[in-house]
């Protein structure tokens, strides 16, 4: 399969994406010249896929690796000030190219680096899950953590170019599972041939699909990060489809249920929402669980975390400011609309779903 590339406006920007298998060896051909270049990759990925990473160590005298054990406890202050001090005692210039090769965590500390080391370095993005495909490394945003607040520390910044290498999706199922949860939400807010794309499809034959899956999604994260960029117009949170149920799944159960698991269910908790209000039609609950069981996302026991502990996190997390919160909802697939929710409705919503699916 030949790589497919296109640009990507963003922003004002464009961004060049290539999509294709075993492309990573390509990113020595893009480096250009620069003063220095630092190489952050996933110590992970590393060990996974090394012999297919470019010795981008050896682009000259004046290469920084640094390898980082990913995960979400990567994205702290402490980590970001060990890089810079690392960039500063190297004399790393404001002329120098900064590569990160790793999942979506990498890719929040590498991008805040990129975006305040001297005021902006130029960057290359390798995202290597599938929720950093389609997800993260698309819109711009970067982020740490502070003080148990998750991406409280942040700014809006693009890579030049990001290179969408197939071959790391080939790893591991749970991989797919993860990042099927957003490209489920993209299918619904987009419904069309991006719902078709994803219904015809299932984990079994994901890797025959997987570049237009990819491009698909990019596109439609794309068009909407692009309506309002920097989150302020409400068109943005359309991305939230989804996630004020899966944040509340995520907290109350202590960080053990997967994202891509909460944000299945999510979605479906929140269909269940709209139905109950007369403002979704009732069959797009049964479409979503389907996508869900076609890519082996087991649903969550909502009855095991407890109804009141979920709420009480929702709670916490959004200012009821007024008694509601504004929560994208479908209304069909393709069809998105905001509600205004209170504590009350999201009750009911995960209560119906436990009599629904849970006690049968
Ligand atoms: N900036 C944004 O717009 C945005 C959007 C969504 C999510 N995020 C952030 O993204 C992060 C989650 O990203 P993630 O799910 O990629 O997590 P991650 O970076 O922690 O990666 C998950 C795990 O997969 C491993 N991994 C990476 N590539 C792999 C591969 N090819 N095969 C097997 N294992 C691999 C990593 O080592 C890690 O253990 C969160 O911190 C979230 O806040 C940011």
């Amino acid at each position: 399969m030949d790589a497919q590339r296109f640009v990507l406006p963003m922003n004002g920007e464009n961004i060049s994406v290539v999509i294709g298998e075993d492309i990573t060896g390509h990113i020595s051909e893009e480096v250009g010249h620069y003063d220095s270049l630092v190489f952050m990759i996933s110590r992970n990925v590393e060990e996974m896929f090394g012999s297919k990473i470019p010795p981008l160590e050896n682009y000259g005298s004046s290469t920084i690796k640094i390898t980082l054990n990913d995960g979400e406890s990567l994205k702290t202050l402490r980590n970001y000030q060990r890089i810079i001090k690392v960039l500063v005692e190297k004399k790393v210039s404001r002329n120098s190219l900064l590569v990160y090769v790793g999942g979506g965590t990498v890719g929040d500390l590498a991008g805040f680096v990129a975006a305040t080391y001297k005021r902006g370095l130029r960057m290359i993005a390798v995202p290597t899950t599938l929720l950093a495909q389609v997800d993260s490394s698309i819109g711009g945003k970067n982020g740490l953590d502070f003080s148990d607040v998750k991406n409280v520390i942040g700014t809006f910044y693009n890579p030049y170019l990001i290179i969408d290498d197939l071959q790391f999706l080939k790893s591991t199922p749970d991989l797919i599972r993860e990042g099927m949860g957003e490209v489920i939400k993209y299918s619904i807010i987009a419904g069309g041939d991006m719902f078709r794309k994803v219904s015809e499809c299932s984990l079994s034959n994901f890797h025959d699909h997987s570049a237009d899956i990819v491009k698909m999604s990019i596109k439609i994260k794309a068009d909407i990060v692009n309506r309002d960029y920097y989150d302020r117009n409400g068109v943005r949170s359309i991305l939230n489809l989804g996630h004020t149920i899966a944040h509340g799944i995520e907290g109350a159960s202590k960080g053990q249920i997967s994202h891509g698991r909460a944000v299945a269910t999510g979605l479906m908790v929140e269909a269940h929402i709209g139905e109950k209000y007369g403002n979704t039609r009732p069959e797009v609950i049964d479409e979503i669980m389907k996508l869900a069981d076609n890519y082996g996302i087991e649903r969550v026991r909502i009855s095991d975390i407890g109804v009141n502990s979920i709420l009480r996190y929702i709670s916490n997390d959004k200012k009821m400011s007024e008694g509601y919160i504004n929560m994208p909802v479908p209304a069909d697939i393709g069809n998105i609309i905001t509600m205004k929710v209170t504590e009350r409705m999201i009750s009911d919503g995960l209560n119906t779903f436990i009599r629904e699916h849970e006690r049968k």
